[in-house]
């Protein structure tokens, strides 16, 4: 009687267990966005805004230049091994893999995209809405592989990450005169929050219910704005990141108000903002030791193609960087960062 009890006891409290496991896990990362998580489509794609050649991924597995804008490894790829996933989210495009490694993980992000079609424009590479389109594509394919009942398991517990925006004010809206003349910048952000919200709302009606909509960072802050702010001693520029705070403030009040909207959406704000300027104003807090230039060539405007292996001043230890190019982290900076937005954020997915 008493080793019956123990054993219904042990039973239950397993099956508990599973329940609850199978209930949380993440089968798959699903990404959109920029360079920031691109990995690789962009090598695919007609667009000058390339990173598939050395010293790019000189740290990542192999040394391989992947197309990745790092010395190693971006954001997604860490939080899909925290999710106990793979410990690189393959880019859709890049032939090497097909729909049995995608299942697991997959990233629709090109480098230069913003969610402003008008960005996307710029430098001819993928818009958001064309990331959509292959996501249906996507769908489909992992149904003929899986099977419906399967494949839509998948893809409503699949965690679907987005980070953008950064492109639509630096690469568009402060460049060239199109948009400027157009919107104000605050009236610019409202129309960015109005096509951040619709492409939610699909997300949702693909059956997506797990969504992490990134933020800025303070781009203010990147190398390659420093460099131009002449006048400012080369310090951050004030005017980006205070557009970055707001326009942050602005996705946090879109996740509040679409889980109202949607019914069973678990819909996250994740931001990187304050983390990463604690980066920049207390370097050696994280073992850095350079912040206001980059590792590669002479780290103040180099990125692309102009960031390749003929330049002689490219660093030699990347980790004491923040910035690997003049516009995006080091495979460190990206890490902590993936730490951070993991544990403070994403860690309820898990
Ligand atoms: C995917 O690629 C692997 C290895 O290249 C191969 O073994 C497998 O059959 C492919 N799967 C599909 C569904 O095409």
């Amino acid at each position: 009687m008493g080793n019956l009890h123990i054993s219904w006891l042990l039973l239950t409290q397993s099956l508990l267990l599973v329940t609850r496991i199978s209930a949380s896990v993440v089968p798959a990362v699903v990404v959109f966005g920029d360079s920031s998580v691109d990995a690789g489509n962009n090598n695919q794609i007609p667009t000058i805004l390339r990173s598939n050649f050395e010293p790019y991924g000189r740290d990542f597995s192999g040394g391989k230049p992947t197309g990745r804008f790092s010395n190693g490894r971006v954001p997604t790829d860490f939080i899909s091994q925290a999710l106990g996933l793979k410990p690189f989210v393959p880019a859709y495009l890049d032939p090497s893999y097909n729909i049995s490694d995608f299942a697991t993980g997959v990233t629709f992000a090109s480098a230069g995209t913003g969610y402003d079609t008008a960005t996307s424009d710029v430098l001819s590479v993928i818009p958001l809405w064309k990331q959509l389109e292959y996501y249906k594509e996507y769908q489909n394919k992992l149904r003929l592989y899986l099977g419906g009942i399967k494949a839509n398991e998948i893809i409503n517990g699949a965690l679907h990450v987005t980070s953008m925006g950064t492109n639509d004010f630096l690469e568009n809206y402060y460049t060239y005169p199109g948009r400027s003349s157009q919107y104000s910048i605050q009236q610019y952000q409202d129309f960015l929050i109005g096509i951040a919200g619709n492409f939610i709302k699909q997300l949702y009606h693909l059956g997506a219910r797990k969504i992490s909509l990134g933020g800025l960072p303070p781009m203010g802050c990147l190398p390659l704005e420093r460099t131009t702010n002449v006048m400012g001693g080369n310090d951050c520029i004030a005017d980006y990141n205070n557009v970055a705070l707001e326009f942050n403030g602005k996705l946090k009040g879109l996740t509040t108000t679409l889980s109202k909207e949607l019914p069973g959406i678990k819909l996250v704000f994740s931001n990187p903002y304050y983390i990463f300027l604690h980066m920049i104003r207390r370097p050696s807090f994280y073992g850095f030791e350079v912040t206001s230039v980059a590792c590669c060539a002479t780290g103040t405007f180099e990125m692309g193609y102009a960031c390749n292996r003929n330049n002689m001043f490219t660093c030699t230890d990347a980790s004491k960087y923040i910035f690997w190019d003049s516009f995006h982290p080091t495979e460190k900076a990206n890490h902590i960062i993936s730490d951070y937005v993991m544990n403070n954020v994403l860690a309820q997915f898990r």
